[in-house]
């Protein structure tokens, strides 16, 4: 497919102009990131994993309520969405303590948490995403109290829907990213949401599925993003007639 200059270079994905002025399209590449950057590597077809299962839960949140910006796929790591006015915030929910929380707080690894925890970062790599409170997210403009008690909203529900779904599959789902944007004064689910942005464990050992298999060299991380791919192909036979 022939796409031209990207508009916007990130870590994982590229942004591309589309002939629609209120359409874009997302190109899950296969570069691999952790540490805010300072660890980068390639993986033949990791893009396309990634944007499978993005497309599949955005499918999968849309038929439950969720709005999102997916609107087809165009190949297997190319995804035409709606264009948003992104919020840069990252919305991270917590089922189970893990990775940062674990480091700055004194929580065990593997503390459940319940009610869920969401916590708010400010998306920006420069100042390496600090933290941000709702009164903060207020003061910075990024949005009102309202929308941000919608986002929270939004938030717990992609949650609860996504836990109970890869409990069924025998993962525990520990914690995600998610992004939000704006279009036409609605908040909708923006980005992506794939093994990229989430912690997996398997429900009896513990093993990671996730990008964690990389961060810490845990072992083959296509062997582990396969695997969840193949977990939501059966899933997908079973269930969607
Ligand atoms: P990063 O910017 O964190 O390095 P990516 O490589 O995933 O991340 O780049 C994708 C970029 O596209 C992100 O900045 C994200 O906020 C933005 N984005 C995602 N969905 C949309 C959308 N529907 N409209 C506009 N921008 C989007
Ligand atoms: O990943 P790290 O331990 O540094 O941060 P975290 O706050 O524990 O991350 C919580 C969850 O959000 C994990 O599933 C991360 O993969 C995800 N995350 C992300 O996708 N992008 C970020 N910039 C930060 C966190």
């Amino acid at each position: 497919m022939e796409l031209g200059e990207p508009i916007y270079v990130g870590k994982a994905k590229s942004i591309y102009k589309t002939d629609k002025e209120d359409e874009l399209i997302s190109l899950f590449r296969n570069d691999m990131t952790a540490f805010n950057g300072v660890k980068k590597d390639s993986f033949a077809g990791k893009g396309a994993y990634n944007a499978a299962v993005s497309a599949f839960f955005f499918d999968y949140l849309e038929k439950n309520g969720v709005k999102t910006h997916f609107i087809k796929m165009l190949d297997d790591h190319t995804m035409l969405v709606k264009k948003l006015d992104m919020i840069p915030l990252e919305v991270i929910a917590r089922n189970v303590a893990a990775g940062s929380i674990v480091k700055k707080l004194p929580f065990k690894e593997g503390q459940i948490l319940n009610p869920p925890v969401i916590v708010t970062d400010y998306k920006d790599d420069e100042r390496g995403d600090p933290s941000v409170n709702d009164d903060l997210i207020v003061a910075l403009g990024l949005v009102t109290r309202d929308e941000l008690a919608e986002i929270k909203e939004i938030t717990h529900k992609i949650n609860k829907l996504l836990y109970d779904f890869f409990d069924e599959l025998g993962l525990i789902f520990v914690d995600f990213k998610i992004e939000f944007g704006k279009c036409g004064g609605e908040i909708i689910l923006g980005d992506e949401i794939s093994m990229d942005s989430m912690r997996l464990w398997d429900k009896v050992t513990k093993e990671s599925f996730d990008k964690d298999v990389y961060r810490f060299d845990k072992g083959d991380v296509m062997t582990a993003y396969a695997k969840v791919v193949e977990k939501i192909m059966n899933w997908q036979k079973e269930n969607v007639k």
